[in-house]
């Protein structure tokens, strides 16, 4: 795409979830700051994310981070271009906090408002990694709330050409992390665990895979595959060995994504693949996929940790692409909690 001549800044709000963040990103692709407060450690408490306590919490830090992230920005309000912020899909609640903070920011500014698709945002991440990352190329989005492949076609043109039925990739490893013991939120600790002990090949867990397109995906066989397993050990009075749980059922995912996202690009003709999602800074799949990639002549992408999981320098790199290409939401943009990729 031609880059406009005049420098254009946005400053993104993300709100969907968890994560109250603030950011202002440069063309799309240079970030400025990018401020994330995590509610983390308050979740933890109840062992995932208790949407009532977010919404609260976002409206205490939301003002602050935008502060933050402006000063570090070196600006001040006046000098941005336009507010981006995320709409959907996502939780409520969550979701206006971030809506109606942009919209106010946006008319007592006088500035055009943008809203912004958060799946838009996690494989937009990929652009803020790469400046020179161009479309096409195919996007394998794992996060919390979603598993999608997607084809992207265009700035702003997507294709889903496959989808989870049941459980997120992301909300796998939450509900097996919590079954073990290890708490929320369960993807990094598996991670980690995985990473200094744990046999891969330990226990067979299933490799679903569903009718309709070879593309969707299933988890929640594999979930109730390892807590039937987990239920057996005990009225077996057998030890458990959370280590080679963790290990194989993190394996029975990557091996899935890994899977759908090569016979993808091959079937589809891509020679770039991407990863997008907070589950795209597992360092399993990151590993088991630029081998496949490498051995497929595919060239694979994927954001640093920080750019994976919820943040807004992504939706200010989305809201750019959208901006330039016109796109003004009103003061009537409301959160969409079930929003679909592609849909305004
Ligand atoms: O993208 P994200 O921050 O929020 C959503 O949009 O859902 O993704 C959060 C999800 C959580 O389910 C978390 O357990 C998972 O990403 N996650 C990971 C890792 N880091 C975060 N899953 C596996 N390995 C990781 N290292
Ligand atoms: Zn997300």
């Amino acid at each position: 795409m031609q880059q406009t001549q005049k420098d254009i800044t946005i400053l993104a709000i993300e709100s969907s979830c968890d994560e109250t963040a603030a950011a202002v990103v440069k063309n799309g692709r240079e970030i400025l700051s990018n401020i994330i407060a995590s509610q983390i450690d308050l979740h933890t408490l109840y062992g995932g994310v208790v949407p009532e306590i977010a919404s609260r919490k976002h409206i205490e830090k939301i003002n602050q981070v935008i502060d933050q992230a402006v000063i570090q920005a070196g600006m001040t309000l006046q000098d941005v271009d336009a507010i981006a912020v995320t709409y959907g899909p996502g939780l409520v609640g969550a979701l206006l906090v971030g809506v109606s903070t942009a919209k106010a920011l946006a008319f007592a500014l006088d500035k055009p408002l943008v809203g912004v698709h958060h799946i838009e945002g996690h494989i937009c991440a990929n652009y803020l990694q790469y400046p020179d990352l161009e479309p096409p190329f195919l996007c394998l989005v794992v996060s919390g709330g979603h598993s999608h492949l997607v084809i992207v076609k265009d700035y702003g043109e997507y294709e889903v050409i496959g989808r989870t039925r049941d459980d997120a990739a992301g909300e796998a490893f939450d509900k097996v992390a919590r079954a073990i013991g290890l708490g929320y939120p369960g993807g990094p600790k598996i991670d980690r665990l995985v990473a200094q002990e744990g046999n891969p090949d330990a226990i067979a867990f299933p490799r679903a895979s569903v009718g309709g397109s070879v593309y969707d995906f299933s988890f929640s066989g594999l979930k109730s595959a390892v807590l039937n397993y987990l239920n057996e050990c005990k009225m077996k009075g057998v030890e458990v060995n959370r280590a080679d749980v963790a290990a194989s059922f993190q394996k029975a995912v990557t091996d899935v994504l890994v899977s759908h996202g090569i016979r993808g690009a091959k079937e589809y003709g891509f020679h770039k693949l991407a990863l997008a999602g907070g589950v795209a800074s597992n360092t399993a799949l990151r590993k088991a996929m630029r081998e496949a990639c490498e051995k497929e002549g595919i060239e694979f992408y994927y954001p640093a940790p920080i750019l994976c999981t919820d943040n807004a320098a992504m939706i200010g790199a989305a809201g750019y692409y959208e901006y330039v290409k016109g796109v003004r939401s009103g003061w009537d943009l409301n959160a969409v909690p079930n929003l679909k990729l592609g849909e305004r």
